[in-house]
């Protein structure tokens, strides 16, 4: 058998660069989506079997363009891996009240429409393979009730289930699908800047924001009190050994420093006591 086969997409930065570096390095052929800006020093650092795929996968003309150059460079081969991986956390700030529903829209463009778009395109070449793969990248953040921050985490409970469903419509035909849901792990999308408080305090109209303010921490305060830092090479690491390289995938993997608390307290505890604890994790 000839190299194995992935497109990762977004994977100019961060988690995505990380995954495409440790996959060449093991020797598979790399397909690496980016979006806006061409993945030069991914490029650079990886082998010559690397291939940069512009792909912006909120848009269909961009999908099928990639995947024509895909199936060009597969030729009679198969994609054996698929990780949707790109996704944004931006835009859609703010509590429930207020929150902008056309940015929210586009968080979902992105994070949820975004993946099923790329897995559209990706299944007839993973249908080649005879042990196909599709890992969509989630967040560990969808185990949190976040005020004034729920879109994101909503997106990627969305792509959770939809993970789950595409799991059970792909096993007959032995395609595996899991969720990797990652928090804590240091990449550009955990830079929070002082530009991304600014724009959530800013969504909030005047006669609300003192009484927001007066009740709730900025949540990436509160998130970054509460959750250390992996790099992204030690995420990468994790999967490539733990999800890429197991012979069954599991239905999902939630991956970062401390994070396997967050699905068992989802299990054990009743809810009332999870409302406390997140309560007093972002109250001010
Ligand atoms: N870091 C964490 O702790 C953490 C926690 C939970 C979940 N995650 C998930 O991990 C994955 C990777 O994130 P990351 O932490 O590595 O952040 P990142 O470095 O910001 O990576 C996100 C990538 O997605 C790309 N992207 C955004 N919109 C796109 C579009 N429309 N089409 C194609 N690509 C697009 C970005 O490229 P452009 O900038 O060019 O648009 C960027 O390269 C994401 O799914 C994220 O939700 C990360």
């Amino acid at each position: 058998m000839g190299a194995r086969t992935c497109f990762v997409t977004g994977a100019a930065t961060g988690i995505g660069r990380a995954l495409v570096e440790r996959l060449d390095r093991e020797g598979w052929q790399c397909l690496a989506g980016y979006n806006r800006q061409p993945p030069d020093a991914l490029l650079a650092a990886c082998s010559d079997r690397v291939r940069a795929v512009q792909c912006n996968i909120t848009d269909d003309a961009s999908v099928t363009s990639a995947f024509q150059e895909i199936a060009q460079a597969i030729g009679e081969g198969s994609l054996d891996l698929l990780v949707n991986n790109a996704a944004s956390t931006g835009g859609a700030g703010g509590g429930v009240e207020n929150v902008d529903i056309d940015r929210f829209k586009d968080l979902f463009e992105i994070n949820l429409w975004g993946p099923i778009r790329v897995t559209q395109a990706a299944l007839p070449l993973i249908r080649r393979s005879q042990d196909g793969r599709v890992i969509n990248v989630g967040s560990a953040s969808q185990y949190l009730t976040i005020p004034m921050g729920c879109s994101y985490p909503v997106t990627k409970a969305a792509l959770q289930r939809v993970t789950r469903a595409l799991r059970a419509e792909m096993k007959p035909f032995g395609i595996q699908a899991t969720c990797v849901e990652p928090g804590g792990v240091h990449t550009p999308m955990m830079d929070l800047t002082e530009h991304q408080r600014a724009e959530l305090w800013a969504s909030f109209p005047d006669e609300l924001l003192s009484q927001y303010k007066a009740h709730f921490k900025y949540p990436g305060d509160a998130i970054q009190e509460n959750v250390p830092l992996w790099t992204s090479e030690k995420f990468a690491d994790h999967v490539y050994r733990n999800v890429i390289c197991a012979k069954q995938m599991k239905v999902n993997y939630v991956i970062g420093p401390k994070l396997w608390v967050l699905p068992v307290m989802r299990r054990v505890l009743p809810d009332s006591l999870r409302e406390r604890i997140f309560e007093r994790m972002f109250k001010r």
